[in-house]
Parts: structure tokens; C-alpha cells; sequence
């Protein structure tokens, strides 16, 4: 079953703590924790204490995508018990696998992120080393943006190649996903769903936590 990490680059920053407990009460898998340097992509969000002004809440664990130059300065800073991924993007990394392997010394999985224009074939000689492979739908920087069909595609590769070498990858998608193509994307092979504005914009993130739940 295909699960949900709402990412709280949405929610009202001055109820973060009530609206994290609220979406992981209504069955959210992860917390999706979008950090964003203002170098990377164009937008500056929140970073390590932020999130960990989370850790006292009973939530959902931690997913962290960190879209961010240099982000080997900063893993440790993302490292609590409740972090489960480390997601770093393969634009932003020279050293790729030095970088994953600096994730799993703090015993976290590691994932990749690639933006829309990065092909699958620039992890080829990551993939067996990962947990998670990234699907960014839309660029960078923004919620609430249109999802780009050619993702899509791309998961279809990714499931193809993980299925033919025995790889354990699991695949996330983030960007412009809604109630609406929720079901084209896990038919493509995505196990792991971000949503941003349709959780907490509208009905309540509640209600909108539970409709996705229905479809995953
Ligand atoms: C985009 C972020 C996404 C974003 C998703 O740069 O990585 O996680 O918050 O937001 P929606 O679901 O609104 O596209
Ligand atoms: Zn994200």
C-alpha cells in the first residue's frame, strides 16, 4: 500500500505543532520537511529548528528533503529519533556517494532527489547504494505548483529498473499531487505520495488526510 507524507510547507507555521498532530491522528505516514537555502531554488523556508521544535509532539516521522547547497554541512542537524529519510538532491551534490554514506552513519536511510530535468540514468551508480529515489513533479521552491506529466514516466523507469536488478529503492513522488492523480502515479509505481497544498488548503488537512488514505 502506497503511503502519504504531507509536507508542511503549507500549513499555518503558527499552529505547527497542532497541525502535525492533527494530520498524523488522521493516519499521515511522514511528515514531509521541505528546507529550502534561497541558493538551491529560489525560496527560503525553515530548517533544523523548526523541525525539531516537532520532536516533543506525538507525530508521524520525519521525511527530510533538503533542497540546499552543500547539504553535507548540515545533515547531522536533521539527524533526531524521529527522522526516518534523508532525502539530498543529485543536482546539489559533487560527491553523491559520500554524502549517502554520511546519512547512513547516523543509522538514517538515505534518498536522492532529482529535479525534472535530471534523468534517471544520473543515479545509475547509486541506485543500489539508496532507500528512496525522489520523483520531483514540479521544480523546486514552491507548493501549490502544477504537476509535470513527464514524472510520471519517470516512475515507470525507476519501477522497471528497481523490479529487473533487485534494487530496494522505494519511490516518492513530490509536487502538484492531488486527490486527482494520486491513482496515475501509484499505477506508475510510487510508493510514497507528497502533498503539500492539498492537505492543508481547503477542507480541513484532517478531511484531506483521510481522502487521500481512502484512495492510497
Ligand atoms: C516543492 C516542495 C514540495 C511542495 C509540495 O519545492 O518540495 O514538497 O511543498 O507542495 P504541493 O503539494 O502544493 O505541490
Ligand atoms: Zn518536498
Amino acid at each position: 500500500m502506497a503511503k502519504l507524507a504531507p509536507s508542511i510547507l503549507s500549513a499555518d507555521f503558527s499552529c505547527l505543532g497542532d497541525q502535525v498532530m492533527e494530520i498524523s491522528k488522521a493516519g499521515a505516514d511522514y511528515i514531509h520537511i521541505d528546507v529550502m537555502d534561497g541558493h538551491f531554488v529560489p525560496n527560503i523556508s525553515f530548517g533544523a529548528p523548526v523541525m525539531k521544535s516537532l520532536d516533543k509532539f506525538e507525530t508521524a516521522p520525519y521525511d527530510v528533503h533538503l533542497m540546499i547547497e552543500h547539504p553535507e554541512k548540515y545533515i547531522e542537524d536533521f539527524v533526531t529519533e524521529k527522522t526516518e529519510y534523508i532525502v539530498v538532491h543529485q543536482e546539489a551534490c559533487v560527491h553523491l556517494h559520500r554524502v549517502i554514506q554520511q546519512i547512513k552513519s547516523f543509522g538514517k536511510k538515505a534518498g536522492v532527489a532529482l529535479n525534472p530535468a535530471t534523468p534517471v540514468s544520473a543515479l545509475e551508480y547509486i541506485l543500489e547504494d539508496i532507500d528512496l529515489v525522489l520523483v520531483m513533479s514540479v521544480n523546486p521552491g514552491f507548493g501549490g505548483q502544477k504537476f509535470i506529466p513527464s514524472a510520471t514516466g519517470k516512475i515507470k523507469e525507476l519501477d522497471r529498473i528497481r523490479k529487473s536488478k533487485g534494487y530496494h529503492f522505494i519511490i516518492e513522488v513530490d509536487g502538484g499531487i492531488g486527490i486527482q492523480n494520486t491513482e496515475e502515479v501509484i499505477s506508475a509505481g510510487c510508493d510514497l505520495i507528497v502533498a503539500g497544498s492539498a492537505v492543508f488548503k481547503g477542507k480541513s488537512p484532517e478531511a484531506n488526510v483521510k481522502a487521500f488514505k481512502e484512495i492510497l
